[in-house]
């Protein structure tokens, strides 16, 4: 029996398959079909290390199309077979391919771990449609003996963790060009960075004649929270203690929320260390922004009372004539980007905003913009729960309940102890930017009213009652 993998058998299967997977990134598209465009054997039936124990694995690039005419979509995919199936491989079993049961390959401990030893060991294997490249980072340690386990988050690409020692992220939509995450997170090493986690390794290819990134490993958090589920506690504390303020109880953020700021200025100077700095045409961004808000404002009619009072805003970025500064920036900054250790903060996920072709998302942009987008994180922490309780309209003062009181004070707590520790370590107070960062804020709000629109239409009051803040500031002066 042949070793090397049937791809007309595997594409036959995947149509039904991958649509199912948790980071298929088309969901409720309709695929027409799915072709493997690239496959390299990694273990046994070719060039890598001749099989172990009956086990197949084989890196391969799939590429999909929809029967809407959008354009193919190329995912990875780590396929492994063997000759009979196990149970607790069920949930990714793809089917029966030519007598042995194939599955996705990363839930498999001796996959995983020959992952880690590739990395550890630089292995290249050469494959018809170029090498796979196993690539350690100089000096790093990667861990030896500690076994992959695949996390059960939700999440868009997906992770093994080695014990607490490493933890790698197989991307799975893939795009010609050096992944943003991989790129920055090399770029932070090389100037020594404390605020993300050390990247140790990654794994490279080839598509469609470029380089391509497939994965990475960095240093595992050990013992960390998520920034957005502190936020979540912090808020629930604060809403828990009616007759509290936001600076009497236990759970107050803001000194988090104040080191956070900290770690972000020192990102965007490690960033412009290792990458540098250019400017943007404030004419430009406000050109952009200002077409945003017109097709979110054709499509949302609560928009329609704040247009001018946007415009605004975008008005006088345009006219201001000051180039804003530019650099390499995280690009989809929030709190659920965020990691509190026992030592700190740290930020992670830099692949940047996911709806943004790769091209843009590598232009530098303005730092601004991840405040912003951190800014933005605090107001839907601080409504997340109240909007559970009482849906309604929090801008109108009349209606606004003692609960969205409560929860705008926390967020403007925050959102302030966050500017003030980002101004202690950048030298200059974001909000001495005011027509920028707010022009940031009203851009990003203005996307959440349309995504809100769309899938949660119970939510778009949150981002709506922002942008009345907002302009109210504007109203008010700078
Ligand atoms: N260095 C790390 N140490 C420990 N846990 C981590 C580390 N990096 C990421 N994680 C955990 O893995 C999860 C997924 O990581 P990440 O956000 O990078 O993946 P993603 O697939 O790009 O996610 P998304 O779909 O949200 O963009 C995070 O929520 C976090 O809990
Ligand atoms: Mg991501």
């Amino acid at each position: 029996m042949s070793l090397a993998l049937p791809s007309s058998e595997l594409s036959a299967l995947l149509p039904d398959w991958l649509p199912r997977q948790r980071w298929f990134a088309a969901k409720g598209r309709e695929v027409r079909s799915v072709e493997v465009a690239a496959s390299t054997p990694l273990i046994g039936g070719g060039d890598g290390d001749g099989g172990r124990d009956d086990l197949l694995l084989d890196h391969t690039v799939l590429a999909v199309e929809f029967t809407d005419g959008g354009p193919v979509q190329h995912y990875q995919l780590l396929v492994a077979r063997r000759p009979d199936g196990r149970t607790e491989l069920d949930h990714v079993t793809i089917g029966w391919i030519d007598g042995r049961i194939a599955y996705d390959g990363l839930w498999d401990h001796q996959v995983s771990d020959w992952l880690l030893d590739a990395i550890r060991a630089g292995l290249t294997v050469s494959g018809e449609h170029g090498d796979v490249r196993f690539v350690p980072e100089p000096g790093a340690e990667i861990p030896e003996g500690v076994s992959g386990r695949v996390l059960g988050v939700e999440q868009s690409n997906t992770s093994v963790a080695y014990g607490e020692k490493a933890i790698f992220k197989l991307f799975r939509r893939i795009a010609p060009g050096i992944n943003p995450d991989l790129e920055l997170h090399r770029a932070l090493r090389s100037v020594g960075s404390d605020q993300v986690a050390a990247l140790q390794g990654a794994v490279e290819g080839t598509l469609d004649g470029e380089p391509v990134s497939l994965g990475m490993l960095q240093d595992f958090a050990a013992n960390s929270a998520n920034g957005w589920s502190m936020a979540l506690a912090s808020v629930r504390d604060l809403l828990a203690e009616a007759d509290l303020r936001a600076d009497e109880v236990g759970g107050d953020l803001a000194g988090e929320s104040f080191r956070l700021g900290e770690t972000v200025a020192l990102v965007h100077d490690e960033l412009a260390r290792a990458l540098g700095t250019s400017e943007c045409d404030p004419a430009e961004l406000a050109a952009g922004m200002t077409a945003r808000l017109v097709s979110a404002g054709a499509e949302v009619p609560q928009l329609a009372d704040y247009i001018d009072r946007i415009r605004v805003t975008y008005d006088a970025l345009a006219a201001s004539g000051t180039p804003v500064p530019a650099q390499r920036i995280h690009g989809d900054l929030h709190l659920g980007q965020t990691l509190r250790t026992p030592l700190g903060w740290l930020l992670i996920d830099f692949e940047g905003e996911p709806a943004k072709p790769l091209e843009q998302r590598v232009q530098p942009d303005s730092a601004l913009r991840d405040v912003a987008g951190m800014l933005r994180s605090f107001d839907y922490a601080a409504f997340h729960q109240v909007s559970g309780w009482e849906p309604g309209d929090f801008s109108d003062p009349d209606q606004e309940s003692q609960l969205a009181w409560r929860a705008n004070e926390w967020s403007a707590r925050n959102r302030s102890a966050f500017c003030d520790g980002y101004a202690k370590r950048a030298g200059t107070d974001p909000r001495a930017h005011g027509v920028v960062l707010r022009a940031f804020e009203l851009d990003k709000a203005v996307y959440e009213v349309l995504y809100e629109t769309r899938s949660r239409p119970s939510w778009v009051p949150i981002p709506l009652a922002s942008i009345a803040r907002i302009t109210a500031d504007t109203d008010a002066g700078d």
